[in-house]
């Protein structure tokens, strides 16, 4: 059997936040059903990575090529970005008042459904399955008919994220610190969600710091993000040593 094809292709991307070039050249490759964790300082860029991959306004790509199943990614606004099989989760999501839960995450359901060809749910058929989801990542259903994150604690922003991210099914997901802030069921549910969409197809990037929640999500790669490159490719082994020995001690680091 031929390898897959990537999902997703970067190559030496670069982007430049505000008046500092965070990124200087990131190459990384996802294909379907892989797993790569990305692990790397505070401030060395992880989401700075997911925001210009994503295509917020704020982080402007300065060089490089993305490919989402072969198509370029950079080209595209960020909405088709999300059509066509992109989903970033936030690392802080964002409360967007006055708009009800379900219906911003029926609204970009039914957009990727229309993008891959496939029939709009209905507000009931929406609800029922939404309803299912919420339930199996312990996220209380009234939340379902609140704004956007509005009022929701810190965990339950996080669930809400998995909660799009399992109605969505996308082909690449970067998850940033999806496990900050959630209680152990919450990181259970982060880690049986992944593996089921994995076995799916999905391809996934997690940003994580947390080194029991990284091993039980077994990572195909853990990559290192350092001076703007991905300064080291390595398996668990990676993670435990930084988990023991920190970044600043990371061998790129003694050397500089
Ligand atoms: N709007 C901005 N203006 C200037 N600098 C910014 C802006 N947004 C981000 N940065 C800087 O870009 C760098 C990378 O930030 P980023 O959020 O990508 O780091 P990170 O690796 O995700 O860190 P953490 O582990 O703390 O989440 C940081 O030094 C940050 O201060
Ligand atoms: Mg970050």
């Amino acid at each position: 059997m031929s390898p897959q094809p990537p999902q997703l292709q970067v190559r030496d991307l670069r982007v430049q936040v505000g008046e500092r070039t965070v990124l200087h050249s990131v190459s990384l490759d996802a294909v379907p059903g892989s797993l790569s964790v990305l692990m790397g300082a505070n401030g060395s860029g992880k989401s700075t990575l997911g925001m210009a991959l994503a295509g917020h306004p704020h982080y402007q790509v300065l060089g490089g090529q993305a490919l989402l199943a072969g198509q370029d990614l950079l080209a595209m606004a960020a909405h088709e970005r999300a059509r066509a099989g992109l989903f970033v989760s936030f690392q802080s999501p964002p409360d967007i008042p006055g708009v009800k839960n379900n219906l911003f995450i029926r609204t970009a359901l039914n957009a990727v459904q229309e993008a891959r060809e496939q029939p709009a749910l209905d507000a009931f058929d929406f609800l029922q399955r939404a309803k299912q989801a919420a339930q199996g990542l312990g996220l209380p259903e009234a939340l379902l008919a609140r704004p956007v994150n509005e009022g929701f604690s810190g965990g339950e922003r996080k669930r809400n994220e998995l909660l799009q991210l399992a109605l969505l099914q996308p082909r690449v997901a970067l998850l940033d610190e999806i496990d900050s802030g959630m209680d152990v069921d919450g990181v259970r549910a982060v880690v049986a969600l992944v593996q089921k969409l994995r076995a799916a197809g999905t391809a996934f990037i997690v940003v994580s710091h947390y080194l029991q929640m990284i091993e039980q999500l077994e990572p195909d790669a853990v990559l290192r993000l350092d001076q703007g490159c991905i300064a080291e490719t390595g398996d668990l082994e990676l993670a435990r040593s930084i988990a023991r020995t920190g970044f600043a001690r990371a061998p790129q680091a003694l050397e500089a």
